[in-house]
């Protein structure tokens, strides 16, 4: 079978070394060999023996007869969705590791495929080398999955690790990752959550079977959280982490992205640096959880490889897969309960006048007093911080 690849990145050429290195197996586990025999991208690479098979037309892809199955690892909407839409429509497998184009026409890409009876998979798309769309799709598929929560962002989690370790501040830490590659010179999807929202919209939208508009995930990222929360962390004997998280409610779900302030006995407690989890509450289940390299070169590339051997063992089948384009509204996030760890300006008098109930906790820092809040809506909560004055208010941190 040959295998055509559209963005020779990081994650593309990848996909082009294990298919290479790992040939003899692939071939093995799919049943024959596969050869990639076009990639397309605006480069040439020159003196790289790979040039020999760049196009720069994706059309090259889409109207050869020869190619059965296409990887997409260019990132963003456009023109991947373009492009994909034409492989399909030609006939053609697709699998990508794009989630963006997945959170975004997921649903739609699903259609048409099921429509030109051709599969499009999306594996590496989120938890990177960690296989949870498949276990979600297949293993999984004789659950209610009551709640699915994740580390999903490496560059943020590796953040939290090395601030938690080693007290550090927030740009500091940043710095040393975009220098040791782990953070992108412009770092904002990732630090501002919008990484992890358009991966949790995209694990929501399969466990329902609906569209899940990311849009719609309220979403903090971690540019709020200083040395000085991290050492209240501490003195609470809690980690902060960036978590994605969705819990089912009747017919729908609470989904959110937000910093939280983890206990040692929560499941995603010990995922430190750049390894990602995912956490998932089964009806029949109970309780799994998935861990391991959730971005990175090869890992990603192997998710993506998975895929393509999937495909070739079914050729000639659509394997059904539910996730309709009908919208799924949201629970309304301001009804979802939590108890809050809050740094304020004024004193403990001022605050036990406010919450009935609190928790204070000393991280020995002058001029402010930190509490935690009894388990209270959003909007319950939004309410009692407008008494305080929310200029009073230094920071909030949800906990899990
Ligand atoms: N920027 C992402 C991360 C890459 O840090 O996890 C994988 O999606």
């Amino acid at each position: 079978m040959n295998v055509a690849v559209m963005g020779y990145g990081t994650i593309g050429s990848g996909v082009v070394e294990i298919l290479k290195v790992n040939k003899d197996v692939v071939a093995k586990r799919a049943g024959e060999e596969l050869n990639v025999t076009k990639v397309l991208d605006l480069r040439e690479f020159e003196g790289d023996p790979i040039s020999k098979i760049i196009v720069h037309d994706y059309k090259d892809i889409a109207e050869d007869p020869d190619i059965d199955i296409v990887v997409e690892t260019m990132g963003g909407v456009e023109p991947a969705y373009t492009f994909v839409k034409a492989m399909l429509e030609n006939g053609k497998h697709v699998t990508t590791s794009n989630k963006a184009l997945v959170a975004d026409k997921g649903a739609e890409l699903i259609r048409i495929a099921r429509e030109h009876k051709v599969n499009f998979m999306f594996e590496a798309s989120v938890g990177g080398g960690i296989p949870i769309i498949r276990t979600l799709n297949s293993c999984l598929t004789g659950d209610v999955i009551e709640e699915i929560t994740g580390i999903v962002n490496g560059t943020t989690n590796y953040m939290m690790t090395k601030m938690t370790n080693e007290g550090s501040e927030f740009d500091d830490v940043l710095r040393e990752a975009q220098a040791k590659g782990y953070a992108e010179k412009d770092p904002t999807a990732d630090i501002e959550g919008h990484d992890a929202c358009r991966k949790i919209a995209i694990l929501t939208s399969l466990i329902c079977g609906q569209q899940v508009d990311y849009q719609d995930v309220p979403t903090e990222g971690i540019t709020g959280i200083s040395a000085d929360d991290i050492k209240y962390a501490a003195a609470m004997g809690r980690k902060v982490k960036l978590l994605a998280t969705s819990t089912k409610v009747g017919r729908s779900y609470y989904c959110r992205v937000a910093p939280f302030l983890l206990e040692p006995g929560h499941p995603l407690y010990h995922v430190d640096d750049v390894f990602n989890a995912v956490f998932v509450h089964g009806n029949m289940l109970g309780d799994g959880m998935f861990y391991g390299s959730g971005a990175g070169k090869l890992p990603t590339a192997s998710a993506v490889v998975g895929d393509i051997v999937a495909i070739a063992k079914h050729i000639d089948k659509n394997i059904y897969l539910e996730w309709e384009e009908e919208k799924l509204t949201l629970a309304n996030p301001n009804q979802q309960s939590y108890r809050y760890f809050i740094r304020t300006d004024l004193d403990k008098d001022a605050i036990t006048g406010i919450f009935s109930k609190v928790d204070f906790v000393d991280a020995g820092i002058s001029g402010e007093t930190g509490f935690i809040t009894d388990e209270l809506t959003e909007l319950k909560l939004s309410d009692m911080t407008e008494d305080m004055g929310k200029e009073h208010i230094i920071n909030k941190i949800r906990l899990a």
